[in-house]
């Protein structure tokens, strides 16, 4: 089969093409049509991320496609349309193999490429705006890097649980157009955006804001927060962690929370499926609107990783394998 390698860790330019063995038939065999990028990836090519794959390692999180053999207690057969969660790496190939418990049947209306950038982004936002965050009817959401691919997905996603307003924070107005696009009431540039945001809301703040920037902007996302409010740590593509000055949660009564999904999936079996469960209805239905995410060609898969660190991506970023 043909695989995206990385096989030294020099950033994404090192992606290759290559053609190696498919996997075994352990668990779900699924036949790619489309894999996801995202800022992980890019991370992981220079040795960044958390977890180090060893080398040569295939990128990639999440995948569509359709299953060729599956074990008989699956929760789907052969034949059927997939999403699927490789979770670290392994999914930029024409075939992977994936444990039973985290393949999800794609709704007919929902495409491979859209498909293929479902579950990485929206299963952490469903994570983080219910079980970290308690988001609640009527409340008002903030997120920065609103034209990225957790920005969209917050966008997206968000009124369907209840939220109420949902402002984005941005960079440049070509992206200010993306975040509006994808569902934003409210568009705000990334330079004073606290004070663009009192503006808004009143002078009142915000019940949420769900940051996968960090940096420093970090204190301005607390002093935006009303009494009760929450900030969500997701990530911290800035660069920079940033540190919290407890008085402040204490003055203004407000939560830092951090939100790292990998590692709740892994400690509560049977989330995914919980996740999935009220997700897919609500894509299906179209009261969460499926990603429509830019597409790379496979052969094109280091840009597309590029597209992640040098801040050019916006959407979900896909790379179309078949
Ligand atoms: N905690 C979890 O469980 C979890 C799960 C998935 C992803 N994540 C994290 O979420 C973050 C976002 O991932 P993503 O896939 O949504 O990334 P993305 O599509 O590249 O979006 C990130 C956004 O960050 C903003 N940004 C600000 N400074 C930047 C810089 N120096 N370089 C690049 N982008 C910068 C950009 O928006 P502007 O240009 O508008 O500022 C960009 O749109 C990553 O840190 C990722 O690791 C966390």
């Amino acid at each position: 089969m043909r695989a995206i390698h990385i096989p030294r860790l020099d950033g994404p330019s090192a992606a290759e093409v290559v053609d190696i063995p498919e996997p075994g038939a352990d668990g779900v065999v699924i036949e790619v049509h489309a894999a996801g990028v995202a800022f992980p990836d890019a991370l992981q090519t220079r040795g960044l991320y958390q977890y180090k794959a060893p080398l040569p390692y295939i990128p990639g999180a999440e995948v569509a496609g359709v299953v060729r053999s599956a074990p008989r207690d699956a929760p789907v057969a052969p034949g059927d349309r997939v999403a699927g969660l490789t979770l670290l790496t392994g999914a930029m190939a024409e075939v992977v193999a994936l444990p039973p418990e985290r393949v999800f049947a794609l709704p007919d209306s929902v495409s491979f490429e859209a498909g293929a950038g479902v579950l990485f982004n929206d299963l952490t936002v469903h994570f983080a705006l219910r079980t970290r965050g308690r988001l609640a009817a009527g409340e008002t959401v903030l997120v920065h890097g609103g034209a990225g691919g957790i920005g969209t997905s917050t966008l997206r996603l968000a009124p369907a649980l209840g939220a109420a307003r949902v402002i984005a924070v941005v960079s440049t107005e070509a992206k200010g157009e993306i975040a509006r696009a994808a569902g934003a009431t409210d568009v705000v540039p990334a330079d004073g955006f606290k004070d663009a945001v009192a503006e808004l809301t009143g002078g009142c703040g915000v019940d949420i804001v769900l940051d996968p920037v960090g940096g420093d902007r970090f204190t301005d996302s607390l002093r935006s927060l009303a009494p009760g409010g929450r900030l969500l740590v997701v990530g911290f593509t800035g660069g920079e962690i940033p540190t919290v000055k407890v008085n402040r949660l204490l003055l203004n009564n407000v939560d830092a929370i951090g939100v790292g999904w990998g590692a709740w999936t892994m400690t509560h079996p049977g989330y995914l499926a919980q996740q999935w469960a009220e997700l897919a209805p609500l894509l299906a239905s179209g009261a969460v609107p499926a990603p429509e995410p830019v597409v790379y060609p496979f052969e094109r898969a280091g840009e597309a990783i590029a597209s992640m660190e040098n801040r050019s991506a916006t959407g979900k970023v896909v790379l179309k394998v078949r």
